[in-house]
């Protein structure tokens, strides 16, 4: 990607017809979910360990994603707490019916807790926090 995108690329996929709602666009759910699995595969990387999303917070849907786009979703971190990770995440679509045309679809901060096996806070190691 030529754009400016902040962060690493953590997926790509391609939008498939089975995520579309019957106007033809893709679900804000499927794109969100995508959104949600770069977050969680930045974070688990961090954390060395699982982690499940909290919150999502100010998430902005700017333009559209059709059947057929490229998708790539940037992770950024922001804040390394406790046990928790916040990121950027920033949602980018190449176009291919547009002569690969590159937008920012959707950006928004996803919030991860690391758990234990019992499902339970785990604090994150400091030296897991130096390498991030
Ligand atoms: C995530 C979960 C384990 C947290 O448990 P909890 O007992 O509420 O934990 P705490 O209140 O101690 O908070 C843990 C951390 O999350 C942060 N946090 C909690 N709610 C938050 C929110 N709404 N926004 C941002 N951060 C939040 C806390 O600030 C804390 O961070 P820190 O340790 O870095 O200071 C629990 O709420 C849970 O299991 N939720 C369901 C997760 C899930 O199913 N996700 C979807 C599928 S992955």
């Amino acid at each position: 990607m030529k754009k400016k995108h902040k962060g690493d690329l953590s997926i790509q996929v391609v939008a498939m017809p089975a995520e579309t709602n019957p106007s033809g666009d893709v679900f804000g759910g499927w794109l969100i979910s995508q959104m949600d699995i770069a977050g969680g595969i930045f974070c688990q990387k961090i954390a060395k360990g699982r982690v499940v999303t909290v919150a999502l917070n100010s998430t902005t849907f700017r333009y559209p994603v059709f059947v057929g786009d490229i998708l790539s979703c940037f992770v950024k971190l922001i804040r390394i707490g406790t046990t928790s990770i916040t990121v950027h995440i920033e949602a980018w679509v190449n176009r291919a019916f547009e002569e690969g045309k590159i937008i920012k679809v959707t950006e928004g901060d996803f919030t991860y807790v690391k758990v234990d096996k019992n499902r339970k806070p785990e604090v994150i190691k400091k030296v897991n926090r130096k390498k991030a």
